[in-house]
């Protein structure tokens, strides 16, 4: 089994150990990525990690490292740290499937995660990679849910962390996760893309790894989410596959999954991906409205409420871009009423997530409505995020005081307000009524 780095470029293409501290081509500064031989047969894989469900053995246990053989950039697995990410559950939603206009609908709630999101999943084998190297120091800028996660890997694995937030921009329950984890903390007055530029010149300068989903190792980490969930759906494959677009990288970890999956025989065809923006960081979606694709133009001035989302100038678009291609998938955008909307849906499922993740259910709703989504596909929609991560918004909705970012009101269409009562019995009961007739 050997590993590189190889540019994205195709015309390109360098290799580089994958022992290398990069994370642009130092040729042609393009995107690298992991590239493997892997010589397996597929039935056997899946046999070995099926097997491996009864297994007590830590990694074993990690719905990520679980899969190893997908991902074999490590030559020594003592350099894992799992927190038993992964493991997330697919669940089905009638009333969510209802609301989109479909006959069934199912999430994959990566919620469920240690640290609450997806990021997880990329996160234990960037912090690997990064005990791998010799790494003491450890950066990101993030929107929230990967500074919570890289708090949680880089403490657990004796790394050190160090965050950089958008000052006053991200929820308080990702913030609250990144100081109990111990991460030191810089809330820099400038949006993500800014903050990020810093933080690439500032790891250099340093000697930080950096641990954004630029990163090929998060990336290699975020496919077992696609992995997990065909085994999970015992390797039948969907129509569509929908998840929220920010920053890009998921979208690029899921195609880079597919087409590997179906690569070794472990699928036989791809799912579409549907990506969905909120409407006001939706560069990805404008770039798919061009014929000419070769440049995307950033959004200067990204807003939205679903601030994990709140990005303008998306790093990993050219990879994106092949993946949405490659799988005749589509981009669409929400507004912030759709969002909000339809995150209060999968909250009445029981489910609940938080607002980035439920602009995969506005976008599907749209795309149905559009005659894009046939109404009887089979489609998974993942859920980013967990329903606490951002407890402010949803008391804001359910209470009527939801602003866009502009200042409108958003209207509560499903606000559930919570109602003051006296402490008397009499009041109390003439409020609910009686069930008994
Ligand atoms: N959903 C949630 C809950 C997120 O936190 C993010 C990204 C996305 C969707 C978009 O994923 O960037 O791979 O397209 N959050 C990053 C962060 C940017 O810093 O936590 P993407």
């Amino acid at each position: 089994m050997s590993a590189d780095l190889v540019c994205f470029q195709s015309t390109c293409s360098a290799r580089f150990p994958v022992t290398e501290v990069i994370y642009n081509c130092p040729r042609c500064g393009g995107l690298l990525e992991a590239v493997y031989t892997i010589d397996r047969d597929p039935a056997g894989l899946k046999r070995l990690w099926l097997e491996r469900r009864l297994s007590n053995a830590p990694l074993d246990q990690s719905g990520v490292w679980r899969f190893r053989e997908f991902f074999p950039f490590l030559n020594d697995y003592r350099h894992a740290v799992t927190l038993r990410e992964g493991n997330t559950p697919v669940l089905d939603a009638p009333l969510a499937a209802r609301y989109g206009g479909l006959k069934r609908l199912a999430f994959k709630h990566q919620g469920f995660n240690p640290t609450g999101s997806f990021k997880d999943n990329g996160m234990t084998c960037g912090t690997a990679q990064a005990l791998r190297l010799g790494m003491r120091r450890v950066a990101c800028v993030s929107t929230g849910n990967t500074s919570a996660s890289m708090a949680a890997y880089a403490s657990a694995a004796g790394l050190e962390p160090i965050i950089f937030i958008p000052h006053g921009n991200i929820s308080y329950g990702k913030l609250a996760q990144a100081l109990e984890y111990g991460a030191r903390t810089l809330q820099v007055e400038a949006n993500f893309d800014q903050i990020l530029a810093l933080v690439r010149v500032l790891a250099e300068r340093l000697g930080i790894y950096l641990l954004n989903s630029i990163n090929p190792f998060r990336i290699e980490g975020q496919k077992s989410i696609m992995v997990e969930l065909l085994e999970q759906l015992d390797w039948r494959v969907p129509d569509w596959i929908v998840l929220p677009g920010g920053n890009l990288g998921n979208t690029s970890a899921f195609g880079k999954a597919l087409r590997e999956m179906k690569d070794l025989g472990l699928i036989d065809r791809l799912p579409r991906l549907a990506v969905i923006q909120a409407e006001g960081a939706a560069p990805f979606y404008d770039l798919l409205q061009q014929p000419d694709r070769a440049a995307l133009q950033p959004v200067v001035h990204p807003e939205t409420l679903a601030t994990a989302i709140k990005i303008g100038d998306p790093v990993s678009w050219p990879k994106a871009l092949l993946e949405v291609t490659t799988t005749g998938g589509v981009v669409e955008k929400a507004t912030e009423q759709e969002i909000a909307d339809a995150k209060a849906q999968i909250g009445l499922c029981g489910i609940g997530c938080e607002p980035a993740s439920a602009a995969t259910l506005a976008g599907i709703r749209k795309l149905v409505a559009a005659g894009v989504m046939d109404p009887e596909a089979e489609v998974v929609a993942v859920l980013t995020g967990n329903v606490l991560k951002d407890p402010d918004y949803i008391y804001r909705y359910h209470t009527g005081q939801l602003q866009a970012p502009g200042g409108e009101a958003l209207i509560s269409s499903f606000g559930n307000r919570p109602t003051v009562v006296p402490n008397d019995s009499d009041q109390i009961a003439a409020l609910l009524g009686s069930e008994r007739s």
